[in-house]
């Protein structure tokens, strides 16, 4: 193994750069040159690459977004499209691909793997869904992004006495609606991993009042509905005055909290030394607070699970 590349593949997520830095610097420690793959597998098909120096990846590391740029690709994930890409890594005389982005990314790798080349996930997504980790790089921060915005707007909220509803994102996965529920002590947390009750969210709201406290801050993950959904029905069914919030791509940016560059640098500094070790089609994971690393295939049979323990200390602590 003398060349590897390294992409960002997905949506971008704060502490991808504090991995593509680790990448580069572990390999050039190492003694092998390291290229990065511009805007993803898109860049990946059509040979995009850039050799990486120190200097490269220097004032980097407290930067969100990737420095690389990052894409989705439809094409890719076609027989043609995994070939190309292929066909591009070996002609570049690369003997190694290392993929930092989400489950959909460890898919196209998990293929590009089984078509004869090696590759190497690390967890980088805002959403912390990916089955086989407990962590994924961008999460801690999205988390502080939400806590802080719901902390302002419960500023306006409580002069206002109003209802506010904040959409956060995560896909399918509810883990940012509940760590910043709970963090910024949202009295309903509403999340795709549970069933909601509109009685509960309205009793909640009612037993607030009866003891004086005339707001009320609500999240619901975007896999379950729009914030404005929600909205709708409490003021419907109570009279409230109601707000709706969409924290949107607010999420995604900024910069990486120390906890995310930590996690990008340990996982991107792995990922070559397992390269090195001769591993492929793995993805690097955190379980226990170790890292791990496990096959894509193995981490795509399970679907994330949420802490379902977070959200019943949720339920207790917001009554
Ligand atoms: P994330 O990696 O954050 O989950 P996506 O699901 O959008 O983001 O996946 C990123 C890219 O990975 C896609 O645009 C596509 O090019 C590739 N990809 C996703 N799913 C597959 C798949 N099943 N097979 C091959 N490539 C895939
Ligand atoms: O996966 C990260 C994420 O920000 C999700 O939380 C969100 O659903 C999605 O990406 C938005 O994707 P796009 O960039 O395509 O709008």
């Amino acid at each position: 193994m003398k060349k590897i590349a390294i992409l960002t593949s997905g949506g971008d997520a704060p502490g991808m750069n504090a991995a593509i830095r680790a990448v580069v610097r572990r390999g050039i420690f190492k003694g092998i040159n390291v290229y990065g793959v511009r805007n993803g597998y898109k860049g990946l098909m059509a040979g995009d690459f850039v050799e990486m120096n120190l200097g490269s990846v220097g004032d980097i590391i407290h930067r969100g977004g990737t420095i690389l740029r990052t894409a989705r690709s439809e094409r890719f994930k076609t027989e043609e499209g995994l070939q190309l890409a292929v066909s591009s890594l070996k002609e570049a005389g690369i003997d190694g691909l290392i993929v930092i982005g989400g489950d959909g990314s460890f898919q196209g790798a998990g293929k590009v793997t089984d078509r004869g080349f090696p590759t190497i996930g690390i967890p980088g997504t805002i959403d912390n869904d990916i089955a086989g980790t407990d962590y994924t790089i961008g999460f801690d921060t999205a988390v502080n992004t939400a806590v802080e915005a719901i902390d302002k707007i419960r500023d306006t909220a409580f002069s206002h006495e109003s209802t506010t509803i904040i959409e956060v994102m995560g896909r399918d996965a509810g883990d940012i609606a509940l760590w910043a529920g709970v963090c910024a002590g949202a009295e309903s947390i509403i999340i795709p991993e549970a069933e909601y009750d509109v009685d509960d969210i309205i009793v909640r709201i009612q037993q607030g009042k009866n003891r004086g406290k005339m707001h009320s801050i609500i999240v619901v993950a975007e896999g379950v509905c729009k914030g404005e959904v929600i909205s709708q029905t409490i003021r419907e069914r109570t009279g409230l005055k109601t707000r709706v919030i969409v924290l949107g791509y607010l999420q995604r940016g900024g910069s990486p909290s120390s906890y995310d560059r930590m996690m990008g640098s340990q996982m991107g500094a792995k990922a070559v030394d397992l390269l090195l070790e001769g591993e492929k089609g793995v993805m690097i994971g955190l379980k226990n607070n170790q890292l791990i690393h496990l096959p894509f295939a193995e981490a795509a049979k399970d679907k994330h699970a949420i802490d379902m323990c977070v959200y019943n200390l949720a339920k207790s602590l917001s009554i």
